[in-house]
């Protein structure tokens, strides 16, 4: 008897609607995929790990440079095998923005092409794609939309989580496609994200990440607050131990925010300001709105404050026309300013952009000479500039564990990795914020002690 009732049951049940996510690019890109999920476990999809597994497949792109879009297309290829067994096949993000309609050309069995705009109305999407609707998109409200926040967030850190502030670019730099993928600049009502950043505290967020591809231009539609004076309210909500924000731009950038970080001290000692070339002349080709002395001035703003702010930044090599002097001149700024970390390019010709009409004359190995070099000479820098640490006590929020070395793992209020031991019988809990000495340093993190 209990057997029937048993079967009666599970007759009655649908088979359970299933997705596999994969997500290329930045930390917008991700924190996108999170409004994703949320939105597609609201409309009853279970999200499920292998691409097997799952009903729709969804690739979150990322275009920024050809070898991250060509990954995407390489995907498609490998997993078309599987449209012979009914799965539906989605491209979200930057690719799907950039090249629209084209995708279903080129891979026909592709059923939905939707730029970040538009993951608002991915639930009326996923009706026509249920009704076997075959090109299904969602591409026409870069432009327009005010409101890029989708009702529903699946965050998957529960202790740290992004907010996007600011969606969009209006500074049009020569090599890139931002501008393009993710449309005009809009930004969120500060009340918007004051409430959003309240609701994360309440239910135990810690440390908030503000998003933006240019997160200090933000503009407040109420007219309310400057970046500085938001980021400055986000780190006095209740039970916010750590802020940051990424990604900034030179240009914008104010000391008002330096003043914000050496007042709140739970904004984080970290500023990310990508300079991509340490020359004037490409500066001015790459329609970057400032010089390299402009960003010298906004980097010794930062030497000058009372916290130790940490610095970053992107580098583009083999941007048209640079030259040996002009890349030389990159390396000279590595050197003067001591960042912390960078982030080295190849440049990549991209559609739509104003420099795809200058010739791409630097061949591929130069490029990879030239990123070689730029890599190595920060390694060395940081070698022996992370030295610096050792000896200080430093707050971590412990992140993970690695088991085989016994080592426990966290991020110190600089962004830097910091790997380290607890006392024997001690288990930090992850999320928990603990002080450790810095016991060593390698290039690219440091080793340390737990103190109790
Ligand atoms: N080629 C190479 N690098 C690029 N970036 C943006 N566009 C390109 C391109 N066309 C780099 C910049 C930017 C980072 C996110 O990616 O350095 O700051
Ligand atoms: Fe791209 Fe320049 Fe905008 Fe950054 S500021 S997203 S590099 S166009």
């Amino acid at each position: 008897m209990p057997c029937r009732v048993i079967l009666t049951l599970a007759m009655s049940v649908e088979p359970q609607k299933t997705f596999y996510l994969e997500t290329f690019g930045c930390q917008m890109n991700v924190h996108d995929s999170e409004k994703v999920v949320g939105t597609l476990v609201s409309e009853g999809y279970r999200q499920v790990e292998t691409v097997e597994e799952a009903g729709l497949v969804l690739y979150n792109t990322c275009s920024i440079r050809d070898k991250a879009e060509q990954k995407v297309f390489n995907r498609l290829n490998d997993y078309k095998k599987f449209q012979k067994q009914g799965k539906k096949f989605g491209v979200l993000g930057c690719v799907a923005q950039q090249e629209g309609e084209k995708i279903f050309e080129r891979a026909p069995y592709v059923s939905l092409v939707a730029g970040s705009a538009s993951y608002r109305n991915l639930p009326q999407m996923l009706v026509q794609i249920e009704a076997g609707k075959s090109r299904v998109t969602g591409l026409d409200d870069r432009e327009t939309d005010e409101c890029f926040e989708t009702e529903f967030t699946s965050r998957t850190n529960p202790y740290r989580g992004y907010i996007t502030i600011i969606e969009g670019c209006d500074k049009f730099c020569a090599y890139c496609v931002v501008p393009y993928t993710r449309g005009k600049e809009r930004s969120r009502t500060s009340e918007s994200v004051l409430a959003e950043a309240r609701q994360m505290a309440d239910l135990g967020y810690s440390e908030i990440q503000l998003l933006g591809q240019n997160v200090n231009s933000y503009k407040d539609p109420s007219g309310k607050k400057t970046f500085a004076e938001l980021l400055a309210a986000v780190g006095e909500v209740s039970g916010m131990k750590r802020v940051r924000f990424t990604t900034s731009h030179p240009r914008d950038f104010g000391r008002d925010i330096i003043e914000a970080i050496d007042a709140v001290p739970t904004l984080c000692d970290h500023v990310h300001l990508p300079v991509q070339s340490g020359s004037t002349r490409v500066l001015d080709a790459m329609q970057r709105l400032y010089t390299r002395d402009q960003y010298l001035e906004r980097v010794s703003w930062m030497t000058a404050a009372k916290r130790d702010i940490s610095l970053t930044s992107d580098m583009i090599v083999g941007f048209p026309g640079e030259t040996e002097e002009d890349f030389e001149q990159t390396l000279s700024l590595l050197e003067e300013v001591g960042f912390d970390a960078i982030f080295g390019f190849k440049y990549s010709p991209r559609p739509n952009t104003p420099s795809l009409a200058l010739e791409d004359a630097i061949p591929d190995e130069e490029k990879a000479r030239r990123l070689n070099v730029l890599l190595e000479k920060q390694r060395d820098i940081q070698r022996t500039s992370y030295q610096r640490h050792i000896g200080k006590i430093v707050e971590v929020m412990v992140e993970g564990k690695n088991e085989a070395r016994a080592q426990w793992n966290g991020r110190t209020t600089q962004n830097t990795i910091l790997n380290f031991k607890v006392p024997e019988g001690v288990e930090p809990a992850k999320g928990s914020y603990i002080q450790v000495m810095i016991t060593g340093s390698f290039p690219n993190s440091l080793l340390g002690a737990m103190v109790i």
